[in-house]
């Protein structure tokens, strides 16, 4: 029997919390040196890591990725915490998927969140492959316009798919949909991947399709392969011999480098550090997301997201302060400061 949407989704954030296999806990940005300046030339307290993103201001580059939304009391709590603790510490925050708002209105509290987090840019997430199972750009508009959001990103998992017993895997004729999509919607379409990451031909590809967004959710931490495997467990589920395929999240970066002026790159997928924030940035990342590190403190309080936004805040700035670059503008894209 198919499991229902919200079903899958309680499934999905009970093995995300409790599985370490979830995890692949790869560290890939660990290989990255930096140049540490023992002579750094300027002031703690005058460095600013604030930037702009859909038009809004952020303290630092954070986005919380696209995780979770539902009919069920839970799950609205935990998109809750961490709407409120995006707008309390100025960064940016995407729900997980909508679709389940499609089928059941009862979702709605789940994602219309708008007002708790009135300062700060708050997306949407679907799955580009819904529109190859009769989702239209309509409803996608309603879905934007019901709950109010800044941009909504596309999300592409054909290896999540694939390991998913229920998976939808007609994965032909999809770009031509997301261009549409990305005409006719009045607000930003973003494209993320859900840990596998994004090659240069797909970039450029979504990039002449009018996408400015691309978040690449590489390989390194969280295993949609490795969740669903566990979910399944049959003999022949491919999930967990895939559990680390995908393309890790620096060497992503570095192969999107050619494309950096064309599209906005959001690095995603094992960011774990302001010090993984900080060596993405310097390979071309304008913006970083973390997903999964951030469910459990939002599955008891905003307070506790809070603490783990403002951790990373710190050991972003510190960065910053020891590689000499007070503001982002000096540390995004800026390879002198790779250790060679
Ligand atoms: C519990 C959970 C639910 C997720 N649900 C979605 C989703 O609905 N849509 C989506 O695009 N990505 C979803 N993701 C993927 C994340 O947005 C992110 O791309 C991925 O987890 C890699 O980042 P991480 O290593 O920081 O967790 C989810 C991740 C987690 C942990």
């Amino acid at each position: 029997m198919t499991p229902t949407i919200h079903a899958r989704k309680q499934e999905h954030v009970e093995i995300a919390r409790h599985s370490k296999d979830a995890d692949r806990r790869k560290y890939y940005f660990d290989a990255i040196k930096l140049t540490h300046r023992a002579l750094p030339e300027i002031d703690y307290d005058n460095i600013n890591p604030g930037t702009r993103f859909l038009q809004k201001p952020l303290t630092f580059p954070l986005l919380i990725s696209s995780m979770t939304g539902g009919t069920g009391e839970d799950l609205a709590f935990i998109n809750r915490n961490l709407a409120i603790a995006a707008n309390a510490t100025g960064i940016a925050f995407a729900t997980g998927s909508m679709r389940i708002l499609l089928e059941d209105p009862a979702a709605l509290p789940a994602f219309a969140l708008r007002e708790i987090a009135p300062d700060v840019p708050f997306c949407g997430n679907i799955g580009a492959i819904q529109m190859n199972y009769g989702i239209t750009p309509d409803q996608i508009a309603k879905l934007a316009d019901q709950t109010k959001i800044d941009a909504i990103f596309l999300h592409l998992n054909p290896l999540q798919e694939a390991s998913q017993p229920e998976g939808q895997t007609r994965f032909s004729n999809l770009l031509p949909k997301m261009e549409a999509l990305a005409k006719t919607l009045p607000i930003p379409v973003i494209v993320k991947e859900v840990g596998s990451g994004i090659s240069p031909a797909d970039a450029k590809r979504i990039i002449e399709a009018g996408i400015q967004h691309i978040e690449i959710a590489g390989a390194g931490g969280t295993s949609w392969s490795r969740i669903e495997y566990e979910r399944d467990r049959a003999p022949d589920n491919p999930g967990q011999c895939f559990e680390d395929w995908g393309i890790p999240t620096p060497d992503a970066l570095l192969h999107l480098h050619p494309f950096r002026k064309q599209v906005r790159l959001i690095a995603s997928g094992g960011v774990r550090t302001g010090i993984d924030m900080a060596k993405a940035c310097i390979l071309g990342a304008s913006l970083c997301g973390i997903a999964r590190p951030l469910l459990e403190p939002a599955c008891h309080t905003a307070g506790a997201v809070i603490e783990q936004v403002q951790r990373l805040r710190r050991e972003f700035t510190t960065a910053m302060f020891l590689l000499g670059t007070p503001t982002l503008n000096d540390l995004i894209d800026n390879h002198s400061l790779l250790l060679s």
